[in-house]
């Protein structure tokens, strides 16, 4: 079963009709919100607000394991997960998609495996790809259905928040090779790979990083709704053509 994590400005699916709402309990707490199970072109789709369905859940403080846990115990076998970022590279202005294929972690403080528990021994996951192709693939061919246009690759570089970038901050990133930040994909991406899900994201460029284009005075975070709000309507195109592609 096909499971979306929804980011700021995707708290619900339009498109998706619900048929239970269902409280998870997980051995890492609560989720950010109870799991809205549906579907999406008469495939069963699991959906969850990553922020919580108010929106009031900021980056550092999600609960990652518990969302993840909460979908694999729901049977989600392949994880989309929506999420905003700012364009680094030039050409990811706001308004672009992406499916990015590498990623960089700086965050820091945040529980960040499911192996970190005595009564497991040492456990190592491969993190070379952190992304599943195969959903990275299912992604790309569902925009093209969707005759959306989506940038296929480009390291995103998770930051720690809440608080945006620096100017320097973002020509460091830049020079360690990241095309977009955000927040939110690590340790998201990395507890999917644990836990045994397909994983992969669709970014949402929905501004020009610190310092970057018309965000070289500043980020005009009151712009950013709307550009949200637009983008996320193809998100949502995009998301019922790989629902109906779902096996
Ligand atoms: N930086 C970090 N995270 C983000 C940004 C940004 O500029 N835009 C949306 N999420």
């Amino acid at each position: 079963m096909l499971a979306i994590i929804g980011g700021s400005g995707l708290t619900e699916l339009a498109n998706l009709e619900v048929t239970r709402r269902l409280v998870v309990r997980t051995p890492y707490g609560e989720p950010s919100g109870a799991l809205t199970c549906g579907r999406i072109q008469g495939r069963e789709v699991v959906f969850l607000a990553r922020h919580g369905y108010g929106h009031t859940i900021p980056p550092h403080e999600v609960n990652y394991r518990a969302n993840i846990w909460a979908l694999h115990a729901q049977q989600a076998t392949d994880v989309v997960s929506v999420a905003s970022v700012g364009g680094i590279r030039a050409g990811l202005g706001p308004g672009t998609l992406a499916v990015p294929e590498q990623i960089i972690d700086y965050t820091h403080g945040r529980s960040a495996t499911f192996f970190s528990r005595t009564d497991h021994s040492v456990t190592h996951v491969d993190f070379t790809y952190p992304y599943c192709e195969a959903m990275r693939q299912r992604l790309l061919k569902a925009a093209q259905a969707a005759g959306e246009a989506i940038v296929a690759g480009g390291t995103y570089a998770a930051t720690q928040g809440p608080r945006l970038e620096t100017a320097a901050e973002i020509n460091r990133l830049e020079r360690d090779g990241a095309d977009m930040v955000g927040m939110t994909g690590m340790p998201e991406a990395a507890l999917a790979r644990e836990i045994g899900l397909c994983y992969a994201a669709i970014a949402v460029v929905v501004n020009h990083a610190a310092g970057r284009g018309d965000s070289v005075r500043g980020v005009r975070l009151d712009d950013i709704g709307a550009i949200s709000q637009s983008a996320m309507a193809r998100v949502r195109g995009i998301l019922d053509r790989l629902a109906a592609d779902q096996a």
